[in-house]
This record gives structure tokens, C-alpha cells and sequence, in this order.
């Protein structure tokens, strides 16, 4: 039987979401609008507390890739299985995704986001495993840093189960 350890509670998620939401809000000054896109599926849940930590400047948009398949293990490989809706140009966006592992996935949307003429392009994740990174990339806002798990919850999953689960948690066996 697959067992969960708990690692980040809900209460924990929720207090240092808010305090990434204040920071962001902080880092844009003169009210200017911010474009959110989220990273799915992983990053769905994160971008629902972020926007409702924030005032009404925000705007959204969603972006799914491929990255891991089933399993717990990375190949390597980024497909866009679904685009964002509107044009990025001349708009300060904000990437949110779940978590930077080996930061594959994110170096390759970070380049992608650059080409599209966006005003800035700022990254937000929830998790950070810098143990695991085969590529550099610059993660501006990171609400937690953590040891080398595989995590599930908070829109996590393993085998697409588990996303629903309102904290973050260890998988064992
Ligand atoms: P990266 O390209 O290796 O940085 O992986 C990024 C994606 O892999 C994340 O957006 C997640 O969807 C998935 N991922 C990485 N680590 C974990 C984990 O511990 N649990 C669940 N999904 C993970
Ligand atoms: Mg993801």
C-alpha cells in the first residue's frame, strides 16, 4: 500500500502563499496589470490561492506541457500540449508553476515566454528541489525549498492521483 507523510501543511501553504502574493504585488509598482500563467496540470491549485491572495490587477491564462508521463522520473523531453489563449506581448507575465526539479521544463517555457515580446517575464513556483537541477534557471518567487522527495498534493501527482489533496506530501511505499 502507497502511504503519504505529510510535509507542508495546509496551514504552512496558505500563510507563505499570501506572503509571495504580497511580495509580487510589491515587485510591480504603479498598479500596473499582471499576467499569470499557469503551468497545468501541476500548477493549477497554486495559481488559484496566489490570485486570490492578490488584488483585482491580475489577469490569467493557462498553458499545459508534458513532462513526466507516469512516472516519478524526468525524460527530458517538453511538449506544449496546449497554448496560451492570448498574446504575451508588451505584458508583464508571471510563469507559476508547481515545482523546479531538474528545470528542464521551466528553462525551456522561460525561453519560449522571452520570444514572445513580453514586457518582463517573472517564474513563481511553489517547490524548489535544487539537489535535482541539470539546467540553471532563475525561479524569482519560491514558496518553499525542499530535499530531494517525490512530493504529491496541492495539484502535485503521481500517476495523476493525489493533485487534490489540500498539503503536500511525501510518497512512500
Ligand atoms: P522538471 O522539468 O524536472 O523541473 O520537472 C518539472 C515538472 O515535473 C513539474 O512541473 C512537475 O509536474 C513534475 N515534478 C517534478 N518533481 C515532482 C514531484 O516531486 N512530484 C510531482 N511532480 C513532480
Ligand atoms: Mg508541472
Amino acid at each position: 500500500m502507497t502511504t503519504t507523510t505529510v510535509l507542508l501543511t495546509e496551514a504552512q501553504i496558505r500563510e507563505r502563499v499570501a506572503s509571495l502574493a504580497a511580495e509580487i504585488e510589491r515587485d510591480y509598482p504603479g498598479g500596473e496589470d499582471i499576467h499569470l500563467v499557469a503551468v497545468l496540470k501541476g500548477g493549477f491549485m497554486f495559481m488559484a490561492d496566489l490570485v486570490r491572495a492578490m488584488s483585482t490587477r491580475v489577469s490569467m491564462d493557462f498553458m499545459a506541457v508534458s513532462s513526466y508521463g507516469k512516472g516519478t522520473k524526468s525524460s527530458g523531453q517538453v511538449m506544449v500540449l496546449k497554448d496560451v489563449g492570448s498574446s504575451l506581448e508588451g505584458r508583464h507575465v508571471i510563469i507559476v508553476e508547481d515545482i523546479v526539479d531538474t528545470g528542464l521544463t521551466l528553462h525551456y517555457l522561460q525561453d519560449i515566454f522571452k520570444a514572445r515580446a513580453p514586457r518582463s517575464v517573472r517564474t513563481a513556483c511553489l517547490l524548489s528541489k535544487p539537489s535535482r537541477r541539470q539546467v540553471e534557471v532563475h525561479v524569482d518567487y519560491i514558496g518553499f525549498t525542499i530535499d530531494d522527495h517525490f512530493v504529491v498534493g496541492y495539484g502535485l501527482d503521481y500517476a495523476e492521483k493525489y493533485r487534490n489533496l489540500p498539503y503536500i506530501a511525501v510518497l512512500g511505499d
